[in-house]
């Protein structure tokens, strides 16, 4: 069986972005696939965090998995910093990544912003530390939204060069899987931001913890242009915040996102927002009530993770064993 690894930053509300462009696609392939999904605790501290809401946004992570559906015992789930061999198969990809690669990651340049200088070390290695989370299971396929798939080919390109550099051929190329009518789900408050835990404003963003009431107002506030519902695609780019709309309704629904304009053309966009707020709630309400009865007693989920460690563990060391011996380190 093919195995696929992919992992979260447990640093804050996961958000519908997170939701229609990795985690409910990570519940479909579940059955196809064997999978790894983790909580990168370690990515999240590239960027300050609270302690305690670290170990809290962990947990509520987790629970997010598992209330939308990943089965935690077919699956194997835990926190990155419980499997050592994540940082340490990280830092021999430092030695094989190159600065102009890293050089080139535009997540970094957003993040870092104008004083580079200031950015710490970590979150210009970031992707290194992503490449060895993904082979460090050999892993072959990897589930994200949109905004990875420049990460992704910095993994392959890091795979192939330590396969060269090495004269072996041990690690596979990962391959992306990127799927969905949600992709990449943008700003409620501005189309041609991405939809993320780090925006300021809260209206930017439907999280999955929100409630009927909350999700109501952010979709009744989301900004919209002042056209009708439109007739077809064609157009859509210069429309990018009732594409977003649409494309969240076509994932939520799963339905095609033709089809859905088709049924909204000659419609006004309060009917649409208002279709949206019921589809939204009836998809997200149980997920939300059964996160919140999993984080009223976080033991449950601690054994999950404390079990998907071990699990990870036992996969991951073997592997780290044998890079060590391609490298040509001494273990006496
Ligand atoms: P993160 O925590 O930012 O996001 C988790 C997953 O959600 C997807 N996503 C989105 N999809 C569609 N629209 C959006 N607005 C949106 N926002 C987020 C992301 O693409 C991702 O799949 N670097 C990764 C975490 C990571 C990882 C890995 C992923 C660390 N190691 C190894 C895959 C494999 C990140 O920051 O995701």
């Amino acid at each position: 069986m093919q195995r696929i690894f992919s992992g979260v930053q447990p640093t804050g509300n996961l958000h519908l972005g997170n939701y229609l462009g990795a985690i409910r696609n990570w519940v479909r392939l579940q059955d196809q696939y064997e999978c790894i999904f983790c909580m990168v605790d370690q990515h999240a501290i590239t960027v300050w965090q609270d302690p305690k809401e670290l170990t809290r946004n962990t947990r509520e992570v987790a629970a997010g998995m598992i209330a939308a559906g990943i089965d935690p015992a077919k699956n194997v789930l835990f926190n990155q910093s419980t499997v050592p061999a994540h940082a340490q198969l990280a830092w021999v990809f430092n030695c094989v990544a190159r600065m102009g690669w890293l050089n080139r990651m535009t997540q970094f340049k957003e993040k870092a912003g104008k004083h580079k200088e200031n950015a710490s070390v970590g979150l210009f290695a970031y992707p290194n530390l992503m490449s060895a989370d993904i082979l460090i299971y050999k892993a072959t396929h990897v589930p994200v939204g949109e905004d990875q798939k420049q990460h992704l080919e910095l993994a392959r390109d890091t795979a192939q060069k330590f396969n060269n550099d090495y004269g072996v051929d041990f690690f596979p190329l990962p391959e992306p899987l990127i799927f969905g009518a949600a992709t990449r789900v943008m700003s409620l408050r501005d189309g041609a931001k991405k939809m993320s835990k780090s925006d300021e404003s809260d209206y930017s963003r439907i999280n999955m913890t929100d409630d009927a009431d909350t999700i109501a107002l952010k979709v009744r506030k989301a900004k919209t242009d002042l056209f009708p519902m439109p007739h077809s695609v064609e157009g859509l780019e210069e429309r990018p915040e009732a594409s977003n709309l649409l494309g969240i309704y076509a994932a939520l629904s799963d339905r095609d996102k033709t089809e859905v304009i088709h049924h909204f053309a000659e419609r006004q966009f309060s009917e649409f927002k208002a279709e949206l707020v019921d589809l939204a709630v009836s998809v997200l309400g149980p997920i939300n009530a059964e996160m919140k009865r999993l984080m009223a007693d976080p033991s449950h989920i601690d054994a999950v993770l404390r079990q998907g460690a071990e699990r990870a563990n036992a996969i991951a060391e073997p592997i780290l064993k044998d890079v060590y011996d391609i490298v040509g380190f001494l273990r006496p």
